[in-house]
């Protein structure tokens, strides 16, 4: 397997407005180092505050890091780059409704980053528009509809399609499950590993739930306080005796997602 993703020495601290005269600075995260291979899935555990979203956003490109460097097949990922990055890196987010632009059909936000990112004409980007629906489960007569007239799990299975438009390397999820139901989010789980059966597409999602990290996850990030505190194969964080930081993670149940 070849190496996809190497995040070296990556820090992002954010100023807090305190009194003018002492403005406080957050961690975020302290130079983070890994990598992982083409089609591999990373799970990031942490509890609140440990830096999983901020690595997650600086990783999809929407923030930019304090320092540090994030190479895509060895090349360097610039800050701003963002017709390299969104080519190759696609977020999806928890909240579907934030996401989803109310006032413009379904269609027309999957059409989008063909608009800007391919040479396809009207009618193919059509014919991609209701491949991708179809990829998902949804029908390409949904191209039509307004995210308000979908139920919670159509409209995660519309972020989704709209996050492979354009065949990404890495989708990265930031607790994309947690807002499902559990008999919907089993649907979704199967939807992404069919999706990267596939379409060979590597995963980084944030999640608390330890079923749904033992069903997807091939490598597990542990983040306590900005800094990696394990990161192992999911088989062996499952297996061995984890120290009671990673334990208590683990203890932790579905519902947080
Ligand atoms: N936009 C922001 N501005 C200021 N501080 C932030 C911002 N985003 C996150 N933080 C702070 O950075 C730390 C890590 O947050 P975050 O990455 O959201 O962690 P997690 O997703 O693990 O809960 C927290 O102390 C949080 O308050
Ligand atoms: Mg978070």
């Amino acid at each position: 397997m070849s190496e996809l993703l190497r995040v070296e020495n990556l820090s992002k601290n954010y100023m807090h407005k305190g009194r003018w005269w002492a403005p406080k600075r957050i961690e975020a995260l302290k130079n983070v180092s890994f990598s992982l291979n083409s089609g591999e899935t990373l799970a990031i555990m942490g509890e609140t505050g440990s830096g999983k979203s901020s690595l997650a956003r600086l990783i999809a490109g929407a923030q930019k890091p304090t320092s540090g460097t994030i190479y895509l097949r060895d090349q360097a990922l610039r800050p701003g780059d963002y017709s390299f990055r969104c080519r190759h890196i696609r977020m999806v987010f928890q909240d579907t409704d934030a996401s989803l632009n109310p006032h413009l059909t379904i269609g027309r936000q999957l059409e989008e980053p063909l608009i800007f990112n391919t040479e396809l004409n009207p009618a193919q980007r059509r014919e991609a528009v209701a491949d991708a629906l179809r990829k998902v489960g949804l029908l390409p007569e949904h191209a039509v509809f307004h995210s308000h007239m979908m139920s919670t799990g159509q409209k995660q299975r519309a972020c989704i399609a709209r996050a492979i438009m354009l065949n990404p390397d890495i989708v990265v999820a930031d607790e994309a499950l947690a807002a499902l139901d559990s008999s919907i989010r089993a649907q979704i789980i199967n939807l992404l590993l069919d999706l990267q059966r596939d379409m060979k597409m590597s995963y980084i999602f944030v999640s608390h739930s330890p079923e749904i990290i033992r069903h997807m996850a091939d490598k597990v990030m542990i983040l306590r306080q900005g800094e990696i505190i394990s990161f192992d194969d999911a088989n062996t964080l499952f297996n061995q005796q984890n120290d009671p930081y990673t334990t208590s993670l683990l203890q932790q149940t579905y519902t947080l997602g």
